[in-house]
Order: structure tokens, then C-alpha cells, then sequence
């Protein structure tokens, strides 16, 4: 029987009970495990070992898995990225972000797993993006009701060796209205979005920072401290996402993957 439980005030709920072993998982566990995630928008379930391929069965709980179009595959399992410690300055995920927002088709879901974790640091920490959004002000929510922004993997190119004018660009509505729950939710950040659509330099500029300030509040976000053998589940299309990296030259090492859109999701790209 599955137990869920709230363990942050703004976002994040542990699960227990859960048998990501079992194959297939029951379809109810399947169900509630969803359940949970529209409820809470980050689940943690703690040890769970799970090999590349357990990983990817457990991906395909929530939809179809996608191939990152940047980052490379660990070997022999293309929608498996591996997070690994290679020194700050090439820290990928050291900023507010939603995964893969670059792509037209951003993902709905990460699932990441933690194979070797520091004893003490390198949090992630995430942020709920309905409440971020819920807390602008009237005036900020009709200007911005329209808008798309503009976003750029160019910086993740270049940090994975890659040209980055052959990054990919998306534009996306910076107000998503979420497929499942039909909650209104922020989506820019300060790692991908770069301009407002139609906006002047300096209007886009003003607004956006505005938005960056806002959707990482501490009173929105929560911290999730490793521990080997985690599974933390998000949805990208309501959370913001940031790997803090104050662990030194200690190993972090983790797999993750990620989730396409359902098809309705994907209805929400009119831009
Ligand atoms: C990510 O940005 O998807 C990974 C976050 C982390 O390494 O904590």
C-alpha cells in the first residue's frame, strides 16, 4: 500500500510502499504514483536500486522517454543522461531552469537517481512554479498573459563541447496552463530564456528579471538532500530545478532521464 507524505511546505512529498522492482508495477501504484505528482510536483522515494534498465522501465510509468538533444547517453541506453561532477565551471545544472526548455517539445517529466552521493552537499533544490506564478500581481499576470520567450540550449552546447549555433531555440508561452491539473504556472528561467517575443531589449530585459526573481522565491522552493539510492521524480512544466554545487571535488554521480509530454500536453504550444 502506498504511503505519501509532505515533506516540503512549498513542493515535495516522500513515498513509501512503492515496488519499482515489480514488473510490470500494479497499475494502481502506476496511478497514485501520478496522483502524487500532480498533488506535491516532486516525489522522493528512497532506496531505490535501480539498474539502467529498471530506470527506464520506471520512466515509461509516466510516458514515452526522450533522447536529450545536446547532452550525451550513457552507453547503450539513449534516454539516460549521466549527471557526474567534472569541477564547477563545467556544472550544467548549477542555475534555475526547467529541463530541456530549449526544445520545442520540452519533457514533462525528470526522473533522476542517485548512484553516488556526497555525505553532506549537493543539494537540488526546486521551486514550485504554480505558487510563483499565483503570487505575481494582476498588472504583472496581464502583461505577461500573452508573451512568449525565446530559449536557447546555446549555453548547454557549449558546455557539452558542441557548436553552439547549431543549439536548438524554442519559444514557449512564459503562462502554461498544466494539461492534467489546469493550474497556471511560470515558465522562464535564467538559463534558457533569453527574450521576451515582441518585446524591446530593455522591456524584455526588465520583465524577465522580474519573472527570474520571482519564480525562485525561498517561500516557493524546498531542498531535496541526497542520499545513495534516491529517486526524485518532477514535473518540468510546474517545477524549476537547481543542483547546488558546494560538495567540493567529492563524486556526485546520478542517471537521469526524462518524459515526453502526452499528446494533450503538447496542444499547449501555441506560440
Ligand atoms: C538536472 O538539472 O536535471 C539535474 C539536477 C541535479 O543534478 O541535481
Amino acid at each position: 500500500m502506498i504511503k505519501v507524505k509532505r515533506i516540503g511546505a512549498a513542493l515535495g512529498a516522500e513515498i513509501r510502499g512503492l515496488d519499482l522492482s515489480a514488473d510490470p508495477v500494479s497499475k494502481d501504484d502506476a496511478t497514485a504514483l501520478i496522483e502524487a505528482l500532480h498533488d506535491h510536483q516532486v516525489v522522493v522515494i528512497r532506496g531505490s536500486i535501480l539498474t539502467p534498465d529498471d530506470l527506464i522501465r520506471c520512466g515509461e510509468l509516466l510516458g514515452e522517454l526522450k533522447v536529450h538533444p545536446v547532452f550525451p547517453h550513457l552507453e547503450g541506453y539513449p534516454p539516460i543522461v549521466v549527471i557526474e561532477y567534472h569541477g564547477k565551471q563545467y556544472a550544467v545544472n548549477e542555475h534555475w531552469h526547467s529541463d530541456v526548455m530549449f526544445s520545442p517539445t520540452p519533457p514533462a517529466y525528470t526522473l533522476l537517481h542517485a548512484l553516488e552521493v556526497p555525505a553532506v552537499g549537493g543539494d537540488t533544490q526546486l521551486s514550485n512554479q504554480y505558487l510563483a506564478y499565483d503570487g505575481l500581481s494582476d498588472a504583472l499576470k496581464s502583461i505577461i498573459a500573452e508573451l512568449n520567450g525565446i530559449n536557447t540550449g546555446a549555453g548547454a552546447a557549449r558546455l557539452a563541447g558542441k557548436n553552439a549555433a547549431d543549439a536548438p531555440e524554442a519559444f514557449h508561452p512564459v503562462v502554461r496552463t498544466h494539461p492534467d491539473t489546469g493550474r497556471k504556472s511560470l515558465f522562464a528561467c535564467r538559463a534558457f530564456t533569453t527574450q521576451l517575443d515582441g518585446c524591446s531589449e530593455e522591456d524584455s530585459r526588465s520583465i524577465l528579471e522580474t519573472l527570474f526573481a520571482e519564480s525562485c522565491r525561498y517561500e516557493y522552493t524546498w531542498r531535496h538532500q541526497w542520499q545513495n539510492n534516491d529517486l526524485v521524480i518532477w514535473d518540468n512544466r510546474c517545477v524549476l530545478h537547481y543542483a547546488i554545487h558546494d560538495h567540493g571535488d567529492k563524486t556526485r554521480l546520478l542517471h537521469r532521464c526524462t518524459v515526453a509530454s502526452n499528446a494533450h500536453a503538447e496542444q499547449d504550444w501555441t506560440c
